[in-house]
């Protein structure tokens, strides 16, 4: 039966830590995978998790099945999050959300029921984007194209050459944006930017697929809701992702959510009962305990402002790792200008560093970083970052 089946390659961000596991050097630091290390290079269990946690254990909840769509007051308080607690389209009941498992579940039932939707859609990405986007959605059956984004040039974003290729794709095409701390590049588009693409997404009819995983990291969580509000505020119809894997520290936790803003709620009401039978067939209903915990945190009022110091603490923590490693790079001679990296926003920073460059890092320092040069700048610490530096500087 298995005689001819193929090995297949390593995931290029997952299969990273299956190396780095593997890998004996005692001096060994993991720049791959997307996670948040404390200054003691742990990852962290905030406290407003484990009080929360400590209420349900005492509370001693049966584990019966939840519904379809997951912990009813999880899902508002995820509305509350991504579009403002005043927002209309809550008011409204035009947006339904489900609990998903983590951010790539949202992904994965949002494109199997878009699949059902619009079977003969295109997908179009981000150039670059997260490896798994593309991965996913040819998954789930579309053909998946790039849209220009990154101008590494200019370690900006290309916006005339994002709104052109936009505009060439056919009529109702799945458009997926990073909402904030772009994933590899960390180059977020600007207010004013979101507003021309946004304008293109609508005279194309368009259908936005907005990704948040890391809500909080780059200013604020209020701030960095900017352009969900904004396509809120439109009007259109459009999907959005959200994750607490990483602003909740709580990765293996799957606590992940789809929301979907329809017309009306007469509308929405029928696209949940579409997505539930998605959801069904795909693992019948989410698992209790991470969104139990992450909706008391974020519904009890004390809970939640703590939740949101601690995640302020991981955001300056990450901005003072990047001016480290700037002023480091510099002092230490290195033959390019890295100023970019203390602006880039979020988790990474997209280095510039070639694939060769990166397996030497690996090869030579057992330093970590993900192929396309992207290095996770959360995973940095002061007994690291020197060691980090100095590679950098051997292998440019
Ligand atoms: C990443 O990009 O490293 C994270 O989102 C983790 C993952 O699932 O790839």
């Amino acid at each position: 039966l298995f005689s001819a089946v193929e090995m297949a390659p390593r995931d290029p961000i997952l299969g990273l830590n299956e190396a780095f596991n593997a890998d004996t050097r005692p001096h060994k630091v993991n720049l791959g995978v997307g996670v948040y290390y404390s200054e003691a290079g742990r990852i962290p269990l905030l406290k407003a998790v484990e009080l929360a946690e400590k209420t349900r254990a005492e509370a001693h909840a049966p584990r019966g099945y939840l519904p379809i769509e997951g912990v009813g007051t999880y899902d508002s308080a995820v509305q509350k999050l991504l579009f403002g607690a005043d927002s209309e389209i809550i008011k409204s009941g035009r947006c339904v959300t489900s609990q998903a498992i983590g951010g790539t579940g949202a992904l994965k039932i949002g494109a199997d029921y878009l699949k059902r939707l619009l079977p003969d859609a295109v997908v179009a990405i981000s150039d670059p984007s997260w490896q798994n986007h593309r991965a996913l959605f040819e998954a789930a059956g579309f053909p998946v194209q790039n849209y220009r984004y990154y101008d590494a040039a200019r370690q900006g974003v290309d916006l005339e050459g994002m709104l052109e290729d936009l505009r060439q794709l056919p009529r109702q095409s799945i458009i997926v944006l990073h909402a904030c701390c772009h994933n590899p590049t960390g180059v977020d588009l600007s207010i004013e930017q979101w507003q021309a693409v946004l304008k293109v997404l609508q005279e194309c009819e368009h259908v936005p697929f907005l990704d948040i995983a890391y809500q909080g990291f780059a200013e604020g969580i209020y701030e960095d809701a900017a352009a969900v509000r904004l396509f809120a505020d439109s009007g259109m119809p459009f999907f959005v992702s959200s994750s607490f894997s990483k602003s909740f520290s709580l990765y293996g936790e799957r606590v992940g959510a789809l929301s979907i803003v329809a017309d009306s709620a007469e509308e929405a009401g029928r696209v949940m009962s579409q997505l539930k039978l998605v959801i069904r067939t795909n693992y019948s209903n989410p698992p209790t305990h991470g969104a139990t915990v992450v909706g008391l945190v974020l519904n009890t009022p004390e809970l939640n402002a703590l939740w949101q110091k601690e995640l302020g603490e991981m955001r300056e923590r990450i901005q003072l790792m990047r001016k480290l490693m700037v002023e480091q790079l510099a002092a230490k001679g290195a033959k390019r200008d890295f100023s970019f990296v203390a602006e880039q926003r979020g988790m990474f920073s997209y280095s510039g560093l070639t694939k060769e460059q990166v397996d030497r890092l690996r090869d030579e320092f057992a330093i970590y970083a993900v192929s396309s040069g992207r290095i996770c700048v959360a995973a940095l610490n002061l007994n690291n970052i020197d060691a980090v530096t100095d590679a950098i500087v051997q292998v440019l």
